[in-house]
């Protein structure tokens, strides 16, 4: 479904991305595992055109999309949601109109399609009801799961989510962990999760990525990843920085 081949960034004078390399397979959940600043929302960012590569491409159903222009974009943002990592609500705006925005955007107009597409949404991520809330009033699981309520409105046929559970709890991050299987399995997405929270990671993983210094360093099955031996590996998933006291 995405074909990300060598794909290099620099933003500022920090080379960020060095040579990315990776297959996102159809109907699968795929995890990228990575330290923090190690330029895992940068390359979520190129997968939907939000940033374009210095160099390499973004292949998205065979169709480089690294060099479109904004308004070329359309066709892709409907095909792939993005839940950003900081949830990205408008907050002048209630819950129903933050769901109903994409809809919008995408020409929707009929108010009676727009009540139920949000109230379907609403239902998927366990908040059936709450759309007159305002984001302010929202605690900070139910934010999350409101901008996932929006990403997943205008139907993607993939999904990509931005630390999806960073901040949260441990029972609304199990909770947020088996919303993202159900999705999958209920819109049969293709699914893309950004973390760096171990459980996240194997709960939803059916492949997991880890990007280190610039580059794809392990891509392979949770089971792989798990008898790795690697330190770099093995460190990053015991939280191990090498330091003593
Ligand atoms: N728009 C930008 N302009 C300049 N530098 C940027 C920009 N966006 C990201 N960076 C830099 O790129 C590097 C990677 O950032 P990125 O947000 O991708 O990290 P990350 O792996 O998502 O980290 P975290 O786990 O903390 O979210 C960082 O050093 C960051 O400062
Ligand atoms: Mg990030």
């Amino acid at each position: 479904m995405i074909q990300v081949i060598d794909l290099h960034k620099t933003l500022g004078t920090q080379e960020v991305l060095r040579g990315v390399s990776m297959h996102i397979s159809p109907a699968q959940t795929h995890v990228i595992l990575g330290r923090s600043g190690s330029g895992k929302s940068v390359l979520l960012k190129h997968l939907v055109g939000l940033f374009q590569p210095d160099s390499g491409q973004v292949l998205v159903d065979g169709e480089d999309i690294s060099k479109l222009h904004e308004r070329q974009l359309g066709p892709i943002r409907k095909k792939i949601g993005i839940l950003f990592q900081s949830g990205a609500l408008f907050d002048s705006m209630s819950v129903s109109d933050n769901i109903a925005f994409p809809l919008r955007e995408g020409g929707i107009t009929d108010p009676e399609v727009i009540r139920t597409r949000v109230a379907e949404a609403l239902e998927m991520v366990d908040l059936a009801g709450e759309e007159a809330k305002m984001p302010e009033n929202l605690s900070g699981g139910m934010r999350k799961r409101v901008g996932l309520a929006r990403t997943i409105v205008s139907r993607p046929s993939c999904i990509l989510y931005d630390e999806p559970t960073t901040g949260l709890d441990p029972i609304a991050t199990d909770s947020i962990n088996h919303l993202i299987r159900r999705l999958q399995k209920r819109l049969q997405a293709t699914s893309v999760v950004v973390t760096h929270d171990m459980k996240t990671a194997f709960h939803t993983a059916d492949r997991i990525a880890f990007l280190h210094e610039g580059a794809i360093y392990f891509e392979g099955t949770t089971a792989q990843l798990r008898a790795s031996t690697d330190p770099v590996l093995l460190n990053f998933i015991e939280g191990r920085s090498g330091e003593s006291d």
